[in-house]
């Protein structure tokens, strides 16, 4: 056993897990680490242990449960809310994934492709017509993954600066009041487009809810708010963050990419690796509902168990040399989309989202470049999604 550090930690370089995660990689499957308000809480590490337990419906999902932990100061603006899907344990979970799958299949987000690559090539248009040199969170790896989810769900993409800025304060608020306060905000929002659209319907994923779901009786407002709230949070956040940190992770492995963009056939393997290597998810929160035996040791009931994905992705039993990047090696089974019930339901479009706008940027611009030193550019603190804060590259 270590002595319990403290979680979670920022990286030291965007790409690889915090320095101090070093002990926890050597006391891999299962230690203790502590929390920013002193709580004491396992932190799994090893791959078959974090499969296994993400599987387990022994922990619990469960927000609303006063001993689901808390990673962080601002993040105490959320505790104990419902939140939808990612929130619930079965059965309530499944009915809601249920309803959910068909909307985010391998047919539907095929038909999205074509779209996809329309919003890519025209971003990729507008930062050319700029003329050399881009900041390109905003001009680029936001507004891909922001738009493609506007119109999957039916969300004007005229508001997408109202509720990008609300997301970033929910993810990444100063205080705990200020991230409550973006999701009121953001809970508001959704509220009036819902009222506005059960007027005058579209023709999106939440057109189609209120329509089959909401009308029916079978949800009502209040739970269809909360799943729009999610949906819309989960569906740009984090494949913006997987574009951005892709993007300068490919800038610092110029061989990598040299290869990629000499072979566009491992465009989908490079994305697997990248989904690996990345994991912008870094802290997958559970709790026990009855004690758990594993690895040797009693996971508690009532007792907090973070997921250290960055970690568990490095896993030396499964992953050789697992600090490489490497698209000759098989990346599947990363934990990067969670695993279990409540892997993640939009993996299919953020695939195909980061495959085409990854590919046709390097494509359309062979010559990218880092705009600043790669030391000084700023990325996500380790309390929240990873990810590069500004990314300024020219060509
Ligand atoms: C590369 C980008 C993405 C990453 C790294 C990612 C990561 C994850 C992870 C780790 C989970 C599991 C959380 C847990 O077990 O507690 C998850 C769940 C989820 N993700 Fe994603 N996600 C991505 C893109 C998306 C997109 C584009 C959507 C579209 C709406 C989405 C929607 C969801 C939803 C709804 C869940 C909850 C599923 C459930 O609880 O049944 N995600 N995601």
């Amino acid at each position: 056993m270590t002595e319990a550090i403290a979680f979670p930690q920022t990286r030291s370089c965007p790409y690889h897990p915090p320095t101090a995660y070093q002990a926890l990689r050597e006391a891999r499957p299962l230690s203790r680490v502590s929390l920013f308000d002193g709580r004491s809480v396992w932190v799994v590490t090893g791959h078959a242990e974090a499969r296994a337990l993400l599987s387990d419906q022994r922990l619990s999902a469960d927000r609303e449960n006063a001993a689901f932990p808390v990673t962080s100061v601002r993040f105490a603006g959320l505790a104990n809310r419902r939140t939808a899907l990612v929130g619930l344990d079965d059965p309530e979970h499944n009915v809601q994934r249920r309803m959910l799958i068909p909307g985010f299949s391998l047919k539907r987000t095929a038909a999205l492709r074509p779209r996809i690559q329309q919003t890519v090539d025209q971003l990729i248009d507008n930062m050319v017509a700029k003329g050399q040199g881009a900041e390109l969170v905003s001009a680029f790896a936001l507004p891909v993954p922001s738009s493609v989810i506007c119109a999957l769900l039916g969300v004007p993409y005229e508001d997408h600066d109202y509720f990008e800025e609300l997301s970033r304060r929910l993810l990444r608020g100063p205080t705990a009041a200020d991230v409550g306060d973006a999701r009121d905000r953001l809970q508001a929002y959704l509220e009036t487009l819902i009222r506005c659209k059960r007027v005058e319907p579209g023709d999106g994923l939440l057109d189609e809810l209120i329509a089959l779901r909401l009308e029916t009786g079978e949800i009502n407002v209040q739970e269809l708010v909360e799943i729009s709230l999610v949906l819309l949070v989960a569906g740009h956040e984090t494949t913006a963050n997987m574009i951005s940190l892709g993007t300068f992770t490919l800038l610092r492995h110029p061989d990598q990419l040299a290869e990629l963009q000499t072979d566009p056939s491992l465009l989908s393997a490079a994305v697997e690796e990248l989904m690996r290597f990345l994991s912008i998810a870094d802290g997958v929160l559970r709790v026990a509902a009855e004690d758990i035996e594993v690895a040797g040791e009693v996971i508690a009931k009532d007792e907090g168990v973070v997921f250290a994905t960055s970690v568990i992705n490095r896993d030396a039993h499964v992953y050789p040399e697992p600090d490489t990047l490497d698209w000759h090696r098989s990346a599947r089974h990363h934990v990067a989309f969670g695993f279990g019930v409540h892997q993640c339901l939009g993996q299919n479009l953020a695939r195909a989202e980061m495959e085409i706008a990854l590919g046709t940027l390097f494509a359309r611009l062979p010559g990218l470049r880092l705009a600043a030193p790669a030391e000084e550019i700023p990325y996500k603190p380790g309390d929240t999604l990873q990810g590069m804060v500004e990314l300024p590259v020219t060509w």
